[in-house]
């Protein structure tokens, strides 16, 4: 089989997990180009894929302009530089794997899937869920086996833990960015979408930013953490969780070098270091969205920052009995009305990179797809996932209009926006 070449713009956590997927099998896939605007990052992605300096680049449009025999170009950027870097892509007709969300812009969503479909090449998206082992059990179950029915509604929770919610959404690159809806939660809205397996009519959202506000900033507390008298007794000291001994994700974000002494810097320096009731966070902490599809199925998804562990759980209800799961611990269990017997399913788990092994099965089916010549048929087609982002926009227009969405009338509206833009 070909081995399948590839070149990643983005060399940060994202990207290095998909490019890690040619470390496990070097026959199916060679990293053969890298670029990322932190020298840093990209020198340190280069050692990591043995990659030639005259390969490294800082800037997307000079490596675009340099490609030579590449099968899919990783586009795994902050969210606000990915329309500029895939029309780039697509425009040069490769094939792009784009980290969700497409755009925090709904009109560049929509040029995105048109301008793939104009240039004859895939856009796919990293929505990793749709591979993760729960989730296509779950969809198998629904679909292929029809174990509960007919679907009548589902209950989604995404639990986001407080430390991640802090890292990311209070001081991190993700603060102010993107709605969380959309820059969190469009995985789980296309999951609801897939296993639906219908259009959603309506939308409407309810959320807030309440606690990671100045007033609520302890007595005595300063700017930053490194100056603050009271942060020993505060949960969300930025020195005690990136000062420590463990240098892992999410530590590894605030500094490529994790030395002591690099780390204290970047608390100087970065948001990294600034109080959590003190930055200049602007999403919502917690959301609710209730959704209507087809055939009357009411969907309720609701996401948190408040939870002490990250968990994502699922509950589907049909007209023969009810599934629950819960993705961290693997578990399915699947009940039937007039039945007292629980049917219990742990998918054969992958214990590589994040979502349950979802990040691997992605790159894997991409890479065998690339090598089949079937791109068309991948799972996570943009032209599919364009309804879930539409649904986050939609959620982020109702919550902050206080209105129900009509989602065909929302998608109508951004059509008509779209052209001459
Ligand atoms: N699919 C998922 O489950 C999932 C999970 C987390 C994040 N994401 C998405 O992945 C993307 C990247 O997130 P991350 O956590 O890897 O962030 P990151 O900060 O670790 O990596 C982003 C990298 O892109 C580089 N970069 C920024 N602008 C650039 C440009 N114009 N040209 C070249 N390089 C540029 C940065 O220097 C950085 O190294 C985001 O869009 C995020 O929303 C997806």
């Amino acid at each position: 089989m070909k081995t399948i070449k590839l070149a990643v713009i983005g060399c940060g956590n994202r990207g290095t997990v998909y490019a890690g997927y040619s470390l496990l099998h070097p026959d199916a896939a060679r990293v053969c180009y890298a670029c990322d605007t932190s020298k840093d990052r990209l020198e340190a992605f280069g050692a990591m894929f043995t990659l030639s300096p005259d390969r490294l680049y800082t800037d997307a449009s000079e490596m675009l302009e340099a490609l030579a025999d590449v099968d899919l170009v990783v586009v795994s950027t902050n969210d606000d530089s990915h329309f500029a870097i895939a029309k780039e892509v697509l425009e040069r007709k490769h094939h792009c794997l784009l980290e969700k969300p497409m755009s925090p812009q709904v009109w560049e969503c929509v040029e995105l899937v048109r301008l793939a479909e104009q240039n004859g090449v895939s856009l796919i998206l990293g929505h990793v869920l749709r591979y993760t082992p729960v989730f296509s059990t779950i969809h198998q179950l629904v679909h292929t086996e029809r174990a509960i029915g007919d679907l009548v509604a589902i209950h989604h929770s995404e639990n986001v833990s407080i430390d991640h919610l802090v890292h990311s959404y209070v001081r991190g690159n993700f603060r102010n960015l993107s709605p969380i809806i959309l820059a969190k939660s469009c995985h789980d809205l296309d999951i609801l979408c897939w296993l639906t397996g219908k259009r959603c009519k309506k939308v409407s959202s309810f959320g807030h930013l309440d606690f990671f506000t100045e007033e609520h900033a302890p007595e005595g507390s300063a700017y930053r953490c490194l100056d603050c008298a009271v942060e020993s007794t505060c949960p969300f000291s930025a020195v005690k969780r990136y000062l420590g001994s463990d240098t892992g994700w999410p530590t590894s974000m605030i500094s490529v070098d994790t030395s002591l002494e690099a780390r204290t810097r970047a608390l100087r320096e970065t948001g990294y270091g600034v109080c959590a009731f003190r930055s200049d966070n602007t999403v919502a902490n917690h959301q609710v969205v209730n959704l209507e599809f087809e055939d009357r199925i009411t969907v309720s998804f609701v996401l948190s920052g408040f939870n002490t562990v990250e968990t994502r759980e699922i509950r589907l209800m049909g007209t023969k009995g009810d599934i629950f799961a819960n993705m961290e611990e693997n578990y399915i269990r699947v009940r039937t009305f007039g039945s007292h017997e629980d049917r219990v399913i742990r998918p054969p788990m992958i214990h590589i990179g994040s979502h349950g092994g979802g990040d691997f099965l992605l790159m894997q089916d991409v890479v065998t797809r690339l090598q089949n010549n079937d791109m068309h048929q991948a799972k996570t087609q943009a032209s599919l996932s364009l309804e879930s982002h539409l649904i986050a926009f939609a959620a982020e227009h109702a919550r902050a209009s206080d209105t129900v969405v009509q989602l065909k009338d929302f998608a109508r509206k951004i059509s008509s926006q779209t052209i001459g833009k």
